[in-house]
């Protein structure tokens, strides 16, 4: 038990998806859907998405300052609009991290809130 335990604790990623779950689950599923299967042509996928896995500070800036406009996601055009939706640098961070690493998705980088801090308007 105590081991395991130590071994969760001292795991920042574990840690920051658990707190990213979260973020998630209040700000996101509602379009990008419980698998980050979004809605084809209405709200785009997070699993599998060649946009996020490739462009992450793309990704980053989207949700720091909402994203309006033509996009390609997965070979699919979504010109439409995500609000920006007013989380902290640290919520991005570990909801980035999240959606990084879920539903088959996996990323080699830990994202942090001292990166999401950087990341500036276009
Ligand atoms: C009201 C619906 C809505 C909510 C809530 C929302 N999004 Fe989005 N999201 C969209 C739409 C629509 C787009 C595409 C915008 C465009 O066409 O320019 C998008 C685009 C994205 C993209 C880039 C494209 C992709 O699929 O990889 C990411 C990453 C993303 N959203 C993550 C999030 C995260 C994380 C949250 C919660 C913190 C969130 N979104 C909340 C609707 C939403």
């Amino acid at each position: 038990m105590g081991l395991v335990l130590i071994a969760w604790v001292s795991d920042p990623l574990a840690e920051s998806m658990a707190r990213g779950k979260e973020v998630y689950e209040m700000n996101c599923v509602v379009c990008h859907l419980g698998q980050g299967e979004g809605l084809e042509g209405v709200n785009p996928p997070l699993a599998g998405s060649d946009y996020l896995m490739k462009n992450p500070e793309k990704a980053a800036r989207a949700i720091k300052f909402g994203q309006r406009g033509e996009i390609v996601v997965n070979g699919v055009t979504y010109n439409s609009y995500m609000a920006e939706l007013g989380l902290y640098d640290d919520e991005i961070a570990d909801v980035m991290n999240y959606i990084m690493n879920s539903w088959g998705n996996k990323a080699d980088t830990l994202i942090t809130e001292e990166w999401v801090a950087g990341i500036e308007k276009e």
